[in-house]
């Protein structure tokens, strides 16, 4: 495979976005279709169902989307994804859909559509087939626009699999891209039909933004997207710089919103929308709406959060900050207002703080915040914060009211705990100090704390729970001894809970906040830990059980000539294995992310030394649900060839068993609790360096070094 550096989206936030709110955005000449002025919204069958499209399932959406409140909320685009088409075009060249899944044409389906006020999307390639090997568009341009226009098409996503390249020579992918996205951009334009025209080009190294915003209406920026928060956090971190390449008529996309499809938690789908919302990006829900919970569609429904994205001055939101994964965005509003996101990329609650003039918010004034999840508004003299939990989000819109103090707003009160160390040993003890801050321009009086832990803890304050008063910009502070259970899981995950009540202008309110804490069970000799990560790794041992909580890319190499990993951090038996042994063990959760990411069976010469131990071999559920083995055959210093069980979804609990005969190893992988092992691949790695005594053990790494994930493993064994 043809390897091309991957370009990172590394701007300076600092100053980009002064010279954001200084006006200086240069807006690139904008699509002249006349169509998404603001992003569009609707529904695409993709991350659903794949190549499961059919006539039915987008009629049937469609109903759906009137039913569900989702049209009225605004999305009205019902999107045809690949797998359409027959495999062939018919005797004048004219694209034909497949006659089972579509047995009547595409254009009765687009006059259903049509006749519920909806519109209908439809999918194509710019090579000589698509993505999923269907009849591509190349040389075909005028005439299947035509086709498209004819048949009451409103939306086509344009994508760029199996693009003949070598008719191009001397030209850059780049180039010839821009030429084909420029010849379909212009054919849909002669039809006359007013049609959005997505890109859909996010390979490592495409920069479809850099013409985009002239022939198209949007333009991924990053790879296809996954169910679950790193894959989410990685779309994000890719799309949230280009903020000044996108405005009315021309987006940037992210990719397809997964709300629904079962791999992330509310809080971080609620995330999701959220930052898609703030960045402008189109809200399409790639999803099956007809089994969608109220909670998911509440969250699809959120018409504040829709408003922040379809506001007509179309201006993405800026990074204010992002220190730490604290993020801060502000997105200019078409009334003078911002919507202020405050995003806690980590695992770990923390307090979010910005300014209203940080925001672009003029100086001097007092400024109401409208929560726009809980509804919930409040005052201001310029603080803008807020204790956020990890992977989670706050989301306001903030405006200038004036100097003169808002009547029956209450201040804004920020409830925030801190633990003294994040993670405790069973039985072990530290502080939480439990704050209150008022950072409205009204005073709070009679302010009372609490803390409560999980069963086990043992909780003691070590002041006053209280004041009688708090005045505007005061902060109140008291901390508690918290001493862990003396006994329990390898790791186990607490939570604490805060409690404030209190007077603000308008009867008695309350505020909750919550944090976690570690607790682990120490990892006992004959057993080691190693971790060859860049963030520091937890380890615990209780009974039979075994957990690693950490980061981490993997051992694999990654695609597209990104640096190489070697970081991963195991549990592990020093010089384990002599000559021959079988290692084997039960993966009970595996939540990592991506083809690297994984957790399962290692063993190399030397397990601290990551890259320096050469001779090694990983077998291991990956983040993508397959089984990789993966080795060193030449004796080098990476991991070099790799093998995974095609098209299995494998879901913990895996059994996994590794055997060695010198340096031949042969890999094993068991779903029924060990009845019947399925063989994965038997390979042969470069001779070991220490005599042929190597360290063996349990390992886990997260697919990504900004995520932490916790695997947990039961019944290792070496014989
Ligand atoms: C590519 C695109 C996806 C989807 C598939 C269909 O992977 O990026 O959004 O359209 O093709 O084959």
């Amino acid at each position: 495979m043809e390897t091309r550096p991957v370009r990172r989206a590394l701007f300076p936030i600092a100053c980009l976005c002064a010279a954001f709110f200084a006006g200086s955005v240069s807006t690139a000449a904008a699509e002249d279709n006349g169509v998404a002025l603001t992003p569009p919204m609707g529904w695409n069958d993709w991350y659903s169902v794949y190549c499961g499209v059919n006539a039915q399932l987008v009629e049937q959406t469609a109903q759906e989307m009137v039913a569900d409140g989702m049209k009225a909320a605004g999305y009205d685009y019902v999107n045809i994804d690949d797998c359409w088409m027959a495999s062939s075009r018919d005797a004048e060249g004219n694209l034909v859909a497949d006659p089972t899944r579509f047995p009547d044409g595409i254009k009765p389906v687009a006059d259903y559509v049509h006749s519920l006020g909806l519109k209908l999307g439809i999918y194509e390639d710019a090579g000589t087939t698509t993505c999923a090997r269907s009849p591509g568009s190349f040389g075909h341009e005028a005439q299947d626009a035509a086709t498209f226009a004819s048949w009451g098409v409103d939306y086509v996503k344009y994508d760029r699999c199996n693009i003949p390249y070598s008719d191009f020579p001397g030209e850059t992918e780049q180039q010839v891209q821009q030429t084909l996205y420029t010849r379909m951009s212009s054919a849909l334009k002669a039809t006359g039909r007013p049609i959005v025209f997505p890109m859909c080009n996010p390979d490592p190294g495409d920069a479809p933004w850099e013409y985009g915003a002239s022939i198209a209406n949007m333009w991924r920026t990053a790879t296809d997207i996954q169910d679950n928060f790193g894959s989410m956090l990685a779309n994000f971190d890719a799309n949230v710089g280009r903020f000044a390449d996108a405005g009315p008529g021309a987006w940037n996309d992210p990719d397809l919103l997964q709300i629904g499809n079962g791999g992330s938690s509310l809080s971080d789908y609620t995330t999701e929308f959220s930052l898609w919302a703030e960045m402008a990006a189109p809200l399409i829900a790639s999803t099956n709406l007809a089994t969608l919970t109220h909670a998911e569609l509440a969250i699809y429904e959120n018409a504040n959060v829709i408003a922040v994205d379809q506001d007509p001055l179309g201006r993405p939101g800026v990074p204010i900050s992002s220190a730490n994964g604290l993020w801060v965005l502000s997105k200019e509003l078409s009334d003078g207002a911002r919507a202020v996101l405050l995003f806690n990329a980590t695992n770990t609650a923390a307090t979010i703080s910005t300014t209203a003039t940080a925001a672009g918010l003029p100086k001097g004034q007092i400024y109401q915040m409208d929560n726009l999840w809980t509804s919930g508004i409040t005052q201001t003299g310029g603080a803008i914060s807020a204790f956020v939990p990890g992977h989670g989000v706050a989301m306001f819109t903030v405006t200038a009211v004036g100097k003169r103090r808002p009547h029956k707003v209450p201040p804004h009160t920020v409830l925030s705990l801190e633990a003294g160390v994040p993670q405790v040993g069973v039985g072990g003890s530290t502080t939480v100090s439990e704050s209150f801050t008022n950072v409205g321009v009204s005073d709070v009086k009679k302010l009372r704390l609490t803390l409560s832990a999980g069963p086990g803890w043992h909780v003691k304050p070590l002041g006053r729970a209280g004041a009688r008063l708090l005045k505007p910009g005061q902060r109140f502070t008291v901390a508690y001894r918290v001493t862990a259970p003396p006994s329990g899981p390898p790791l186990a995950f607490s939570i604490f809970t805060g409690g404030a009540s209190y007077d603000p202008l308008d009867g008695r309110r309350t505020s909750v906040a919550r944090l976690g804490e570690l607790v682990s069970s120490p990892v006992h000799a004959p057993l080691s830990t190693a971790d060859v990560t860049t963030h520091p790794a937890s380890f615990g041992a209780s009974g039979r059980a075994l957990a690693i909580s950490a980061r981490g890319l993997g051992v694999l190499d990654p695609p597209f000539g990104a640096p190489r990993n070697d970081s991963y951090s195991a549990i592990y038996r020093r010089a384990g294995c002599q000559r021959s042994c079988t290692a084997q063990v039960t993966v009970t959760a595996d939540p990592a992310g991506g083809t690297s990411g994984g957790a399962g069976l290692i063993e190399r010469d030397d397990m601290n030394h990551g890259k320096h131990s050469r001779a090694g071999v990983v077998l291991f559920v990956s983040g993508n649900a397959t089984i990789v083995m993966a080795w060193n055959a030449s004796g080098g210093a990476d991991v070099d060839h790799y093998l995974a069980v095609p098209s299995a979804t494998v879901k913990a609990p895996v059994g996994l068993r590794l055997v060695r005969q010198d340096s031949v190893y042969a890999g094993y992988y068991s779903t029924d609790h060990g009845k019947t092992w399925n063989p994965v691949g038997t390979v042969t790695v470069a001779a070991s360096a220490s005599h042929g005594r190597q360290d063996v053990g349990v390992f886990h790494a997260s697919g990504l070094s900004t995520w932490t994930t916790t695997a947990t493993f039961r019944d290792f064994r070496v014989r």
